[in-house]
């Protein structure tokens, strides 16, 4: 059940059916999230079995402020206090050391804790409302089934689960990909998954370089750690692929007017215009501003499945960083 996200009545529906042990869908800047108490273990269970998510894959915990991620992280290094400063609330995940005995099933038995602080308002009203009842965090993965393109709207999560789920609509997402991802349990900040806020924009935040996932691997071989805790992908039902410009043209050169009808259906999804003889074949145009394709990009996806689509060909985006996190989501798609 879709409800107005910014109505006082809704907030306080969300926030007892939280407290009574329920999940709500929650709209945040980056993609709505599926919401319960991280404190209780049976709500969180709810969880993993609502998206029917491998309990080991932890689940990040969202705090109203840095004294909330206080409650759960054991230790915060002065680099992430200095990146909590600088980007909370906002789309940024830290992972922190674990406080022995809380959210341990939303941390999926990990000892570090994933903590993010959401800007969106209603979010915010939500933990808020959340807290005068006694909880005073929420576990929520984006609100799709496991492996699936995360929502960017109320409708896509409507899409994901049960007609009886409780979704504040908080409008479309203003991001439209996930939080960037930073580890600071390992001394040094290390990316997991890059996101709006740049790796670029944490070093000057906090004065260290970002190492990668597989520079840290390298540097601690000693130590090996489990970081395949990630979703290998993002899948859409339709295949898909990416491609320079060039090959992508050149495949539709192929396609007569008709040859897709009854086969495949292909859809294109490019910064440059194409050109092509088959009538059936879909196209919706890249925007050139990487912050605008990240909004649009799982919404096009979805809509891409919607039409029928059973393949996908994408232009690869430009090897500039602020492309990395929407690169990153099409190469998961794309595996
Ligand atoms: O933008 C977002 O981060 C959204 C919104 C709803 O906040 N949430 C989200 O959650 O993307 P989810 O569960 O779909 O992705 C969380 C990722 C997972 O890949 C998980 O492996 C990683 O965060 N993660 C969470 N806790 C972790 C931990 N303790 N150590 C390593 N990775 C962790
Ligand atoms: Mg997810």
């Amino acid at each position: 059940m879709i409800v107005d996200g910014f109505a006082p009545e809704s907030i306080a529906s969300g926030a007892d059916c939280i407290s009574a042990g329920g999940l709500v869908g929650m709209p945040t800047e980056t993609v709505y999230g599926l919401a319960a108490d991280a404190c209780n273990a049976s709500a969180v269970a709810r969880i993993f079995a609502a998206k029917r998510r491998p309990a080991e894959h932890p689940l990040i915990v969202h705090v109203a402020d840095a004294a909330g991620a206080a409650r759960f992280a054991q230790h915060v290094p002065t680099f992430a206090g200095a990146l909590m400063q600088a980007y909370w609330p906002g789309p940024l995940t830290l992972i922190l050391p674990r406080r022995e005995g809380v959210a341990a099933v939303a941390a999926g038995g990990q000892d570090t804790v994933g903590l993010r602080c959401p800007a969106h308002p209603v979010a915010r009203a939500l933990l808020q409302a959340c807290a005068a009842r006694g909880v005073h965090a929420l576990a929520a993965p984006s609100a799709n089934q496991f492996g699936r393109v995360s929502p960017t709207t109320a409708a896509h999560v409507q899409d994901e689960f049960d007609r009886d789920l409780l979704i504040l609509d908080g409008g479309a997402c203003s991001v439209g990909i996930e939080s960037t991802i930073i580890d600071c349990s390992r001394g040094a900040p290390v990316l997991l998954r890059p996101g709006a806020i740049t790796a670029a924009q944490v070093r000057t935040a906090c004065g260290l370089s970002v190492l990668s996932n597989e520079e840290q691997a390298r540097l601690d071989a000693s130590a090996p750690r489990a970081s395949g805790t990630l979703e290998q992908h993002y899948a859409p039902k339709a295949r898909v692929r990416l491609m320079d410009a060039r090959a992508l043209q050149t495949a539709l050169n192929l396609l007569g007017p008709d040859v897709d009808r009854g086969t495949a259906t292909i859809a294109t999804y490019s910064r440059v215009l194409l050109t092509t003889a088959s009538r059936s074949v879909l196209r919706r145009h890249m925007p050139d501003d990487a912050d605008e394709a990240a909004r649009q990009l799982f919404a096009v996806l979805r809509e891409f499945d919607a039409q029928g689509a059973t393949l996908i060909w994408v232009e690869t985006p430009p090897p500039a960083p602020e492309w990395d996190a929407v690169r990153d989501r099409l190469q998961r798609a794309a595996a």
